[in-house]
C-alpha cells in the first residue's frame, strides 16, 4: 500500500534526468523556470498548463526546426530526432550546435545542420525551443500543440521586442 502511494506522488513531480541533469524546476524568474543547475527548464502547472516558454518553443520549433527535425522533434530521414538528442545533450552543446551549425561527413552522405547564429527567429527563442524539447524528452508534453499554457510574461515581451529589433 505504502509503495503505491509513493509511486503516485512521484509520477506527478519527478521526471528523471536528461543531458542537462534533473529537469525539475526549482527557481522561477518572471514565468521562466530553471533547474537546480541553473539550466532553463519547463514547468507544468496544476491545471495541466505549460509555462509560456514551452508553448513558445513549440511554435518556434515548428517554424524553424520541424522541416528537418520532424514533427515534435521526432526526427526525419534527413536529421536526428532532437527529442532523442536531448536525452544526452547538455544545454551548452545544444546552444553551440544551434548557433554554429555542424557538418557531418560520414558514410558517403553529407549531413548539414545550418548555423542559426544570425537568424533572429531562432536566436531570440533558443531557450524556448530548448525548453520545449526538454519537456518533450521528459514526456511532459504531447506531440500536439500544448492546449493550455500560461500567459506571456511582460518581461518576455520586452526581451522579444529588443532581440527582434522592434
Ligand atoms: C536544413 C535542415 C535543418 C534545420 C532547419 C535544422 N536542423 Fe538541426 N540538424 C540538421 C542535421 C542534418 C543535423 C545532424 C548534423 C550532423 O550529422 O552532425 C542536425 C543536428 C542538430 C543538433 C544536434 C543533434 C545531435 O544529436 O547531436 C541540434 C541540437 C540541432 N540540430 C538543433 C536544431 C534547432 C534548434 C533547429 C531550429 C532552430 C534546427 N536544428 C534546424 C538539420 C537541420
Amino acid at each position: 500500500m505504502l509503495g503505491s502511494i509513493a509511486l503516485l506522488t512521484l509520477t506527478g513531480t519527478a521526471l528523471g534526468a536528461d543531458g542537462s541533469g534533473d529537469p525539475a524546476a526549482v527557481t522561477e524568474q518572471d514565468g521562466k523556470f530553471f533547474d537546480a543547475q541553473g539550466n532553463p527548464t519547463f514547468k507544468i502547472g496544476n491545471k495541466g498548463e505549460t509555462d509560456w516558454y514551452t508553448y513558445s518553443g513549440f511554435r518556434r520549433h515548428h517554424s524553424e526546426c520541424h522541416v528537418c527535425h520532424g514533427p515534435a522533434g521526432e526526427g526525419s530521414t534527413y536529421a536526428p530526432g532532437l527529442v532523442q538528442s536531448m536525452k544526452t545533450m547538455p544545454y551548452a552543446d545544444f546552444q553551440n550546435v544551434a548557433v554554429n551549425g555542424r557538418v557531418n561527413v560520414g558514410s558517403g552522405q553529407e549531413s548539414v545542420m545550418p548555423s542559426f547564429g544570425t537568424n533572429p527567429n531562432a536566436m531570440c527563442y533558443l531557450d524556448d525551443i530548448y525548453i520545449y524539447l526538454r519537456a518533450r524528452t521528459n514526456g511532459a508534453v504531447d506531440r500536439v500543440r500544448p492546449p493550455k499554457h500560461a500567459d506571456k510574461p511582460a518581461t518576455f515581451a520586452e526581451a522579444e521586442n529588443s532581440c527582434m529589433g522592434h
